[in-house]
């Protein structure tokens, strides 16, 4: 199996170029089965997650084409199932985006019901009543959600939680529904947004994408779409906390400030130089950032994805900090490694104190998910001596080309087998 390799001590500097937002990219795919014209989404990031949806598109029957190496043209017209095979949909969480694209083309769909991951449970509960709202019929059975529709019709949604994935599923499935729906207490994530967008470029009618509020009115017909998928905010995040973390000086390209604001501000509170262009970010470390505390929450608040990240940043800081993760029920699972690397750290429910000024030195560790692999590479990079990082699929699944970015950086890090 493959491992990163990475030896502590390098600076990071230089500038990096953002790729598309993975978490965007991984509903507008199966978005695109809403219409029956043609589709060309650019800027796609050259990630794992992508090429296993693209090969569930394929398994339906639907003609796809990379123009380019991160272009996809895709010909939903061909469509000729509604059940994506088990063995590539439970690769990928996001593969339930597919209930709400092909019930609400087709009427139809069955989808493996995803499995938990090293984020605790993860129900979705807020997707089937979103859908069951919308006048389809949803049952499990064997490890399947089958969801059917003769007609689906508008409705208004109230959410018991915001939840980014519902959010959208129900976007999806209501954009080709007979009349209005309100989804009310919304998830605002930028990447809904782009969703919204893609959509509403395809003749849909959606309003309020980024606000709690997001009224659709379903429309028969969808015509083709060319659309550009919007920076990834959690990848930029990586980078910024990795420059940040060296004490180094990372230049961002390609980004869209505004959705790094939270991170931002808490870099910033940590006296950490951040200067915010057009559409470029630059962080300059600071080698003793003050301690701070930080609480996730739904975007606009600090991103539960960027906790582990920032909590090895933490473990460098002038005094003790705390987070609270009150998105995920158990996303604390990558406290137990930075522990084998030295990190003081100690775990009260939702909430981890973390002693600062603490010396990390390298080990072997195990990414758990995505981003505590990549906040292994950070702690990797400052930590004394060799880390070696096992179970990295998880951070191929969502980062694009990562060693070869950081190692652009100045990071020493490399693919051993
Ligand atoms: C999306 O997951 C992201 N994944 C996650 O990023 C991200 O951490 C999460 O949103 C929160 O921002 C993708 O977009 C593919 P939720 P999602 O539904 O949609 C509970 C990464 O690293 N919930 O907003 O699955 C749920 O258990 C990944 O890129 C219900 O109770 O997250 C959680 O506690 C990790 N019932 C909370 O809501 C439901 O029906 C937020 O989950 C749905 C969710």
């Amino acid at each position: 199996m493959p491992r990163l390799h990475v030896i502590g001590g390098s600076r990071l500097s230089g500038s990096v170029r953002i790729s598309g937002a993975k978490n965007a990219a991984v509903a507008i795919i199966p978005a695109a089965l809403l219409t029956e014209a043609t589709v060309r989404i650019e800027n796609l990031p050259n990630i794992y997650d992508i090429h296993v949806l693209v090969k569930i598109l394929q398994s339906l029957g639907v003609k796809t084409v990379w123009e380019t190496p991160s272009t996809l043209l895709i010909d939903p017209s061909t469509l000729s199932s509604w059940q994506p095979p088990y063995e590539l949909v439970k690769k990928l969480r996001a593969s339930y985006y597919f209930l709400g694209s092909l019930v609400g083309r087709y009427g139809q769909a069955v989808v493996p019901v995803p499995g938990g991951c090293d984020l605790g449970p993860r129900p979705i509960d807020q997707h089937i009543k979103g859908l069951a709202a919308l006048g389809a019929n949803v049952n499990m059975e064997h490890g399947l959600i089958k969801v059917s529709a003769t007609k689906l019709t508008g409705a208004n949604i109230y959410l018991d939680v915001v939840s980014v994935g519902a959010t959208i599923n129900i976007m999806l499935a209501a954009t080709r529904a007979s009349g209005r729906t309100v989804i009310e207490n919304a998830a605002k994530e930028p990447e809904i947004v782009d969703v919204a967008n893609f959509l509403n470029a395809m003749g849909a009618k959606i309003r309020g994408a980024g606000t709690d509020v997001i009224r659709i009115t379903g429309v028969n017909e969808l015509g083709p779409v060319s659309h550009t998928v919007i920076p990834d905010r959690i990848e930029a995040g990586t980078y910024m906390v990795a420059g940040a973390a060296t004490g180094g000086d990372v230049l961002l390209h390609e980004v869209i400030p505004k959705h790094l604001d939270p991170l931002t501000a808490k870099l910033r509170e940590m006296d950490i130089q951040v200067e915010v262009a057009d559409d470029s970010i630059r962080v300059i470390g600071n080698p003793c950032p003050l301690a701070a505390d930080i609480k996730t929450f739904p975007y606009p608040g600090f991103p539960t994805d960027m906790q582990a990240l920032a909590m090895v940043l933490l473990t460098q800081a002038d005094g003790s900090s705390m987070i609270t993760e009150n998105v995920f029920e158990n996303r604390f699972k990558h406290v137990d490694e930075l522990k084998r690397m030295g990190a003081q750290i100690k775990l009260e429910g939702r909430t981890a104190f973390i002693t600062g000024r603490t010396r990390l030195s390298g080990a072997p560790v195990k990414a758990t998910d995505l981003r505590a692999g990549a906040a292994f590479i950070v702690a990797g990079l400052i930590a004394e001596g060799e880390t070696v990082i096992s179970d990295i699929n998880h951070i191929y699944r969502g980062y694009e080309n990562i060693c070869e970015k950081m190692a652009a950086l100045g990071a020493q890090i490399k693919e051993i087998e």
